[in-house]
């Protein structure tokens, strides 16, 4: 990331909570298994973008500079991350070799990977006490947590988004399902998430864990709504359960009625309403499966730190339109950019057969795109013909254009917070949605 002048770092004012992110996450989703660690792991071993995490940490530590007498409630605990209840016949959960446990230093230094002579025992509850975090900088240990949980339910959602998207690479290599089968993706993915579950209902706050649980539900909700947009085609090749690939029998696929309302409208709809409603239902989407997720995290960053409800609710706003400017980007380096760069297959979105918003933008000034929507460009050319008329109808740009408003948006909704570095990086990192490359 460039820094440009009068803008502060975003990575440097949080950068000893972000280092210690992916070490705090490692120790979380250690198990018993040595396969499943690996696989679990994966994803966390190449360099991501770290949005997510970023965002909830730098809105904390905004957050932490508003007053304390114009807080609505109290900051919670800072201190209880660990609290745990005793589940009878679970109290043994690791075995040690070597020392005996009381010779052994604190089971908490243990689990921060300082005792070499620890194994885990795979028969017993795996998770004992979580990495402590400290307060320094201004953001809670709660906080923290929240962060590395966020990341890890993103994690857990992209290894089943590859499954879902027959994709085969991610943060330049091999995807999960590639490396590791389909199978493996899909339960490691279900690990982190019910891992992220136990770190989230440890931060003891009934508010947070309904954000968060909703936001799960949401990724699901969302990517549901595009799976009804897309329909397998025989082009397209399934990758099976010991990683064969598999040519998707012709003739026995099925085909979806594509379906904006349930209801059937009165009278039939003009163009212009059904591009209204493509674009409604593209953006409800865009919002259920990548901004829900930033949103809510936002939300729960200001329920923590005690603001007040005007506050929190321009949180959930920021969360949810640079969510929105995060996804109308992507959809467009979908169409711009090289696999190459963004370490991921590029031009996908086509071959899946979804309307993303540069196409949609291009039927708007040709309804002749309506038929090839419909039958999600499914037959011999209809993606050559999608992608020219995006290019000659400025499909990209009008993608850009709609982005930078939910950026502007945005910038808005962050000067309710006073004026700080984090909030200035907060700033710099809306802006840098629009350029960003990968
Ligand atoms: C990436 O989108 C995918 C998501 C933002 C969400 C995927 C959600 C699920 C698969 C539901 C299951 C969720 C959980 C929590 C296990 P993309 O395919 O447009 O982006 P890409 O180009 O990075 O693949
Ligand atoms: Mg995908
Ligand atoms: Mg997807």
């Amino acid at each position: 990331v460039q820094v440009k002048q009068g803008y502060s770092d975003p990575f440097s004012i949080v950068s000893s909570e972000m280092s210690t992110l992916a070490k705090n996450i490692a120790t979380i989703i250690g198990s018993g298994h040595p396969t499943l660690n690996r696989v679990a792991a994966y994803y966390f071993e190449a360099e991501g973008k770290n949005v997510r995490p970023l965002i909830v940490l730098l809105l904390s530590k905004a957050l932490s500079e508003i007053p304390a007498e114009q807080r609505q409630r109290i900051p919670v605990d800072s201190q209880d991350v660990n609290e745990q209840p005793e589940y009878p016949g679970e109290s043994r959960r690791f075995s040690f070799a070597g020392k005996s446990p009381l010779e052994s230093i604190s089971p908490l230094r243990i689990l921060h990977g300082i005792n070499p002579n620890i194994i885990l025992n795979p028969l017993s509850r795996p998770l004992g006490l979580l990495p402590e975090l400290d307060n320094a900088n201004g953001v809670l240990p709660k906080q923290r947590r929240l962060a590395e949980i966020v990341e890890m339910i993103h994690t857990a959602s992209l290894l089943h988004d590859d499954v879902i998207d027959f994709s085969d690479s991610r943060r330049g290599r091999d995807s999960g399902n590639v490396a590791f089968t389909n199978k493996m993706a899909v339960l490691a993915g279900d690990f982190l998430l019910a891992r992220a579950s136990v770190a989230l209902s440890r931060l003891r706050n009934t508010e947070v864990v309904e954000l968060i649980s909703t936001a799960i539900a949401n990724l699901v909700e969302g990517e549901f709504m595009q799976l009804k947009n897309t329909v397998l085609q025989p082009n397209l090749n399934l990758i099976d359960d010991e990683n064969r690939l598999m040519p998707v029998p012709t003739g026995k696929v099925p085909v979806e009625v594509h379906e904006y309302s349930v209801q059937p409208p009165a009278t039939t709809p003009t163009h212009e309403q059904n591009v209204d409603a493509a674009f409604d239902y593209y953006l409800h989407k865009t919002y259920l499966k990548t901004a829900s997720l930033i949103s809510k995290s936002s939300r729960s960053a200001a329920v923590l730190s005690g603001a007040d409800d005007t506050v929190i609710d321009q949180c959930y706003e920021f969360g949810r339109n640079l969510g929105i400017c995060f996804q109308l980007v992507d959809d467009m380096l979908d169409y711009t950019t090289t696999a190459e760069q963004l370490g991921k297959p590029a031009g996908a979105d086509l071959e899946l057969g979804l309307a993303t918003a540069p196409i949609l933008f291009a039927w708007k000034t040709r309804p002749e795109l309506g038929p090839l929507i419909s039958r999600k460009f499914s037959q011999p050319g209809d993606v050559q013909i999608a992608k020219a008329a995006v290019e000659a109808c400025d499909g990209v740009a009008q993608t850009r254009a709609l982005a930078s408003k939910y950026r502007d948006e945005a910038l808005r909704n962050l000067r309710m917070l006073p004026e700080s570095d984090a909030r200035s990086a907060l700033e710099f990192l809306t802006n840098s949605m629009l350029t960003r490359r990968k």
